[in-house]
């Protein structure tokens, strides 16, 4: 859905000076995306266009993190205060004649159906400013909302409130609907002879106000509208996001053992009666199926699980594919490109890469299989290793259908092995194996009889 007559514009210049980090604010992560991934999503899913986010401290890094082509940024080099910051993004609306919602990287946990009502009752109401608006138990640091009557008259930063103001409890959020171009003509009177000297966006109500244009507030709940200022406040986001995702997993039929110690990212999909024990982390595109059991410590990333599937403690996957039936673990490694059919076991340290099994195949303990395509039914003993790297290039081991692969055995890639064959316990396997063969590579054995007997000392 596209709503021209609604732009956004999501301010995310500022440093971040309270969070101490490298890092510009904005980038920080919040349930597995950066927190200006947050209102960017919301915007995108009002269907407003364009998304302009004003970008100044860190912009190539905070571009180059998002590589988001539905994203416009506006460039604010100067960070001279939120009012300057809309302003550096009237260029990238020019022509535009719609609302504008104003939006801050700054503030991940405003829900899409708040933001509706913001805009519903700014269309409504014919005002010129909407903006959102709480009631909290300690409004430090938040513009204070000053009303007359009912009425809506002006905005007073906390540096710039008098002490009775700043006992005022109903702060601002931060978040507005405008009317556009009227903003920006009504910005570019706004001055900065305040305690900061900072161009404030909050002076637009009193010129609102002055030009007797409307200017409506809605009352919303002050965790949706909590601003990140410190790592502090992140961890708290951080947690009312799980919870969030936790919740309408559970509403949507997944068991979460314990919820308050589950991590998943918001993009994460599972179907309905899998269980997910604590601790398991899923992250970024991960997508399970249904029935699956997913026990303590798993950690999976930008996974395709199929259903009814078992990934037992302690294991780890990352961009993997794993069909139905299949179980996992404990404690084994699916890195980049593993590809299981079906029907597979890869046991306990088992470590797979860019490596196709087919149906049924196997690998129950102490594995290596890398740079390997495998047919169906192939049974791999314990402590197999496929030797892929030559310390220049990396090659393939090809194993047919239904061979049996003894214990301790390597294939030194490019190796070939035929349909049906068997590798012997404990050979060094270099050559192609033929198909319905027996293929042995290992010393003889020598007996000599009667020698421990006569140079084994016996213990005292
Ligand atoms: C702002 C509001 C305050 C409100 C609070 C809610 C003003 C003057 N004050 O204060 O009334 O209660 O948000 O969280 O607007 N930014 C820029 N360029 C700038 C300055 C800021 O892009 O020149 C961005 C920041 O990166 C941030 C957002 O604007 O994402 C808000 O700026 P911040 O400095 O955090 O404003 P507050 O002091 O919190
Ligand atoms: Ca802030």
């Amino acid at each position: 859905m596209s709503n021209k007559s609604c732009a956004a514009v999501i301010l995310a210049a500022g440093q971040g000076t309270r969070m101490k980090s490298e890092l510009p604010k904005v980038l920080h992560e919040v349930a597995g995306a950066p927190l200006v991934a947050w209102p960017a999503g919301v915007a995108g899913e009002l269907g407003c266009d364009p998304v302009v986010l004003v970008i100044g401290h860190g912009a190539d890094r905070v571009r180059a993190t998002l590589a988001d082509d539905t994203l416009d940024y506006a460039l604010q080099t100067e960070q001279l205060g939120t009012g300057h910051a809309l302003l550096c993004a009237e260029e990238a609306l020019a022509g535009f004649n719609g609302t504008v919602l104003l939006l801050c990287g700054d503030v991940p946990l405003l829900r899409q159906e708040t933001l509706a009502a913001l805009l519903e009752m700014h269309a409504a109401e014919k005002a010129s400013v909407s903006l959102l608006t709480a009631v909290v138990d300690d409004p430090t640091g938040y513009g204070r909302i000053v009303r007359e009557g009912e009425q809506v008259s002006a905005i007073v930063e906390q540096k710039d409130a008098t002490a009775e103001q700043q006992l005022i409890s109903e702060i601002n959020a931060g978040i507005y609907a405008f009317d556009a171009p009227w903003v920006f003509a009504a910005l570019k009177s706004v001055g900065n002879d305040n305690a900061q000297n900072e161009y404030y966006l909050t002076d637009i109500v009193a010129a609102a106000n002055n030009e007797q244009r409307t200017v409506c507030a809605l009352i919303v709940d002050e965790e949706e509208v909590m601003g990140i200022n410190d790592r502090g406040q992140l961890a708290e986001a951080e947690a009312v996001m799980r919870q969030r995702i936790n919740q309408q997993l559970m509403a949507d039929g997944v068991t979460l053992i314990d919820p308050d110690n589950c991590y998943i990212d918001a993009d994460v999909e599972i179907g309905a009666d899998t269980i997910i024990h604590p601790n398991v982390h899923l992250r970024g595109k991960t997508r399970i199926g249904a029935g699956c059991l997913i026990e303590p410590g798993v950690v999976m990333a930008d996974c395709v699980i199929g259903g009814n599937v078992h990934v037992k403690p302690g294991s780890v996957l990352t961009e993997s594919q794993v069909g139905d039936g299949c179980a996992i673990g404990p404690m084994a490694h699916l890195r980049p490109g593993t590809n299981l059919a079906g029907d597979n076991k890869v046991g306990n340290f088992v470590e797979t890469k860019k490596a196709n099994l087919g149906i049924g195949s196997q690998a129950s303990h102490l594995t290596y299989i890398g740079d390997a395509e495998v047919g169906q039914n192939v049974n791999f003993g314990c402590g197999t290793i496929t030797c892929n790297y030559d310390g220049v290039n990396k090659h393939v081991t090809e194993i047919e259908d239904d061979v049996f692969v003894g214990s301790d055995v390597q294939f030194v890639a490019p190796v070939k092995i035929g349909r049906n064959s068997l590798i012997g316990a404990g050979s060094t396997i270099t050559k192609d194996v033929p198909a319905d063969s027996l293929a042995i590579a290992r010393t003889v054995q020598k007996n000599i009889e009667g020698w421990a007997k006569k140079n084994r000392k016996a213990k005292k």
